[in-house]
């Protein structure tokens, strides 16, 4: 067994990457997967929903080589889901890894050994394409794209495929996108719908049929350190991510 590793990609903030890493990672869990969630961003959100401390040692300590990604993993309360828990002291690797040779394939050597252990890896990257999220592009197999159902989206998703395919011209030539995922789809905005439409006759085999709706509930799990499924079990967005974790499932 070797784990599909995925990260989640959007230069912009706020547009869904830690909430659908956290809530497909416990819908795949659910499923019977074990999951492996990496906080690979500074802000350590994805580690505070899913009820993890930030406790060291952290991917920053794995980075720099004090310990081993094995001794990182941490268990989390829920069944089959697994933590390497992220800190503040990421932000300082883009200036610690500038000098260093292969800084692109930290990420990547510190990984591998925990490749047959889980079904799934999943990379949470900080909003921003600087070499934090350059190492989770080296090291992936593939990307799932979050993205708001606004025109101004649009734009960033253009910067996001030139990226892409200049990852794939060096860094990582075998990486591919698993699809574009649309979120906090408001039913009542003719908007929300027609940029999904357009962007989906853009990219016709990228786009989930899947769509993240806008519900509180979905903000509010994270404060309390619980993924959807496990908060809100009727909830649309259980539903609409456990959808979504069926069609990743059928595009591997
Ligand atoms: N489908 C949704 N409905 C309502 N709020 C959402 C939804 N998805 C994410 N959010 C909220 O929007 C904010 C940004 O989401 P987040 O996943 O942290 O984005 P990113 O990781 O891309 O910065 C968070 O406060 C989150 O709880
Ligand atoms: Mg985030």
């Amino acid at each position: 067994m070797s784990a599909h590793r995925i990260i989640f990609l959007n230069q912009k903030g706020g547009v869904g990457k830690t909430t659908t890493c956290v809530n497909l990672g416990s819908s795949l869990c659910a499923m019977g997967y074990k999951v492996l969630l990496v906080d690979f961003d500074s802000q350590g959100n994805l580690t505070g929903a899913v009820s993890g401390d930030g406790r060291k040692p952290t991917m920053y300590d794995v980075i720099v080589g004090r310990v081993t990604a094995q001794d990182a993993v941490q268990e989390t309360p829920f069944q089959n889901l697994f933590l390497i828990p992220g800190s503040i002291d990421l932000a300082g690797l883009n200036v610690e890894l500038v000098g260093e040779e292969d800084n692109n394939y930290f990420l990547k050597k510190r990984l591998a050994e925990l490749d047959s252990q889980f079904d799934f890896i999943f990379v949470d990257c900080p909003p921003s394409l600087g070499v934090i999220t350059m190492n989770a592009l080296a090291w992936a197999e593939s990307i799932i794209i979050p993205m708001q159902c606004e025109y101004f989206s649009m734009e960033g998703l253009n910067l996001l495929m030139r990226t892409v395919s200049n990852v794939r011209k060096g860094l990582n030539p075998d990486i591919r996108i698993l699809g574009i995922l649309f979120t906090m789809f408001s039913k009542r905005s003719r908007l929300n719908a027609e940029v999904i439409q357009d962007t989906s006759s853009f990219f016709p085999d990228l786009v989930f049929k899947t769509v993240i709706p806008r519900s509180v509930r979905l903000a509010e799990a994270p404060s309390y350190g619980l993924p959807i499924n496990v908060y809100d079990i009727s909830n649309a967005g259980t539903k609409a991510y456990s959808s979504l974790a069926r069609e990743v499932v059928d595009r591997l």
